[in-house]
């Protein structure tokens, strides 16, 4: 994103010249407060709303429309999948254009992927919130996407689930190598999963840092966690953020452009 700004109304600016890069691969986590922008920054990048300024480029290009290689998961998944068709039939809605037989088999994979073959044949409102989780999952890797865009997708599930859920996600991430843009409140998620951190500010969001994150994969719920290094990021995260939450725009100096950046190349 180069210099993007949202605003709904005059008095509802939410975007603030936003500028971030993520390299091809890369698996970027964004983190800030409730209501600063996380969802609508996403709404920009997936070209389902345009920004006021600035621009979104994916691969040094405009897209005008959502592109084909570009999934998302919602914030609100259980309103996302289709109550009236079963689990297959959900995450094989996306494979239009696709022959009969690939299709088949391209669903299987993707519900292998997230452990659900077993379910395949229930319907959504039969399914556990993770489940329902994984489904819309499926739906989105079931088309080989290049950017995955990842909206809170497990806010909404207990606590082991979430990080069922995290090590899933990273898993299937990596093994398919896409772009991976996952938005959380979850500060210990964010330092887990991902490369690198953009913190934004309170609204309109304003990017506060990029940091990398330069922890060794695969990596381990518990071993990953008790390395120091992660402590360590995880400490500034948090400053980061609380400082948000107690300084709302004091040290808003973008830096995601700045030395801590060095492995950032030409991307979103
Ligand atoms: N379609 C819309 N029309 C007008 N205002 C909107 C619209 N969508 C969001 N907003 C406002 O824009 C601001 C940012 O909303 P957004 O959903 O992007 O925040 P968020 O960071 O994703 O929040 P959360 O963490 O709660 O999911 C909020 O003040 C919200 O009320
Ligand atoms: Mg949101």
């Amino acid at each position: 994103m180069e210099h993007v700004s949202k605003a709904y109304s005059p008095t509802v600016p939410v975007l603030e010249d936003i500028t971030f890069k993520q390299a091809p691969g890369q698996f970027l986590a964004v983190v800030g407060p409730s209501g600063c922008g996380k969802t609508t920054m996403l709404r920009c990048i997936s070209a389902l709303m345009p920004p006021d300024s600035g621009s979104v480029l994916h691969r040094g290009q405009v897209s005008d429309n959502p592109p084909p290689w570009m999934s998302i998961v919602f914030q609100d998944y259980n309103r996302s999948l289709f109550p009236w068709l079963s689990v297959r039939r959900n995450v094989a809605f996306g494979l239009r254009g696709v022959s009969k037989i690939e299709r088949a088999e391209r669903v299987e994979h993707a519900l292998e992927a997230v452990n659900l073959t077993h379910a395949a044949d229930l319907y959504p409102w039969q399914l556990s919130g993770g489940m329902q989780q994984r489904c819309a999952l499926a739906r989105s890797i079931v088309v080989a996407p290049q950017l995955l865009l990842l909206d809170e997708p497990f806010a909404s599930v207990d606590a082991q689930t979430r990080i069922d859920l995290q090590d899933m996600v990273m898993d299937i991430c990596q093994r398919m190598e896409l772009s991976t843009l996952l938005v959380t409140h979850d500060i210990d998620e964010a330092v887990f999963m991902a490369d690198a951190v953009v913190v934004l500010s309170t609204r309109p969001a304003r990017v506060v840092e990029q940091i990398d994150i330069d922890l060794p994969r695969p990596r381990d719920q518990l071993t990953t966690k008790e390395d120091p290094e992660f402590l360590r990021l995880r400490h500034h995260v948090y400053t980061l953020v609380r400082q948000q939450a107690q300084y709302p725009h004091r040290n808003n100096n973008n830096k995601a452009n700045g030395p801590n950046n060095s492995k950032q190349e030409k991307g979103t």
